[in-house]
């Protein structure tokens, strides 16, 4: 028999860095609301939205994750070349293929390194933690630039009532690396996809061919049906992720988790009976719903607010379209 050789590395992971990029324009309610014959009031109250990020024309996909990327490359004083894979966790870059990571590695000045993308939608990034996390422990990449980044207005319809206030833009990037101790916790994954039609962009890009299409596909959302599958399902997810890195609520500095909807976050955050000192990520008040993008931004924000600091331990959970989630506990960069 053949013998195979393989790299027989087993070492720890851990976040070294994080840098974001938020559009320039800065959108009030009350530039939504004649749309969706809505009020400031009812939006702020039902979401916890007060503003989002709105990219302009020359604000793409890439070239947002090719900011946020720079400033992380820079924190974790690591090279483009250094880099063993490039993962972009979007649904909204424009192209089917090829992706956009190669071209934010071509203009990162990586055109060699390994780059791909992942649609998990609003797991995205959770789900590219575990897998870059993973590529570091098993030896095939020593550091992993990671970016979540949407550009969520080009696919949301800004005459919907249900999405059109929720849905913004931006992008948040980690390098992940080597570490001596563990630095991320086990992620615990796993989709409900019986439930997959919750969330849909539609019609496909096949039926634009069809002169009866329905035109240009947006985001279409059962807006209570993700509510209550989010408020149910995924403290118990989040739950499993403590009890995977064997950290109890109490020892937790910080709790990330996607911004969909701040009451989502509030009934989580009650169900896992999270002490009052545990910083609660509420970026969704100024930065919407950005997707796969929401968690690097939020903690960017948390930093700024002065909530949380290097070293401290967080729980990180995602969860969207498909449906999909992924969930764990990071020491942070
Ligand atoms: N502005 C004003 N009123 C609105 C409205 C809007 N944009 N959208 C709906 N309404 C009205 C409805 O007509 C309804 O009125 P009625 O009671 O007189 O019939 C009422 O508000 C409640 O509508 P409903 O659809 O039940 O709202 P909701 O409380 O479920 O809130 C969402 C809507 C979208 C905020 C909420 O369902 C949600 O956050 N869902 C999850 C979204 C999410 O996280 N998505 C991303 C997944 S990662």
């Amino acid at each position: 028999m053949v013998h195979i050789k393989d790299r027989a590395i087993a070492r720890h992971s851990r976040i070294m860095s994080v840098g974001v990029y938020r559009p320039a324009r800065e959108v009030p309610n009350s530039e939504i609301i004649e749309a969706i014959d809505s009020s400031d009031e009812w939006i702020k109250e039902r979401s916890g939205i007060h503003s989002r990020r709105i990219a302009g024309d020359d604000e793409s996909v890439v070239s947002m994750s090719v900011a946020a990327a720079r400033t992380a490359l820079t924190d974790a004083g690591i090279s483009a070349e250094q880099l063993g894979a490039v993962i972009c966790a979007t649904v909204t870059y424009p192209f089917q293929t090829p992706s956009a990571a190669t071209d934010i590695a071509m203009q990162l000045g990586a055109p060699k390194v390994p780059a791909f993308d992942i649609s998990a939608a609003c797991a995205g990034f959770c789900y590219g933690v575990g897998l870059a996390s993973d590529m570091v422990r098993g030896g095939s990449a020593d550091y992993v630039l990671l970016i979540g980044v949407e550009k969520l207005s080009d696919f949301t319809d800004p005459t919907d009532r249900g999405t059109a206030f929720i849905f913004a833009d931006g992008a948040g990037a980690v390098v992940i690396g080597p570490s001596a101790e563990p630095g991320i916790g086990p992620t615990i994954w796993g989709s409900d996809a019986t439930a997959r039609d919750a969330i849909m962009m539609e019609p496909s890009w096949v039926d634009l061919r069809d002169p009866d299409s329905l035109g240009w596909p947006d985001i279409k959302m059962q807006g209570q049906t993700v509510f209550r599958w989010a408020v149910y399902q995924m403290a118990p997810v989040a739950q499993e992720a403590l009890a995977a890195a064997g950290i109890s609520a109490q020892e937790l500095d910080a709790f990330i988790p996607h911004q969909a909807n701040e009451r989502i976050i509030d009934a989580m955050a009650k169900a896992m009976d999270l002490p009052t000192e545990v910083a609660i990520a509420r970026d969704i008040r100024t930065s919407g719903n950005t997707s796969a993008a929401s968690i690097p931004l939020a903690m960017d924000t948390l930093y700024r607010q002065g909530q949380i600091k290097s070293g401290d331990t967080a729980l990180l959970i995602g969860f969207g379209a498909g449906l999909v989630y992924a969930a764990q506990v990071v020491q942070l960069p």
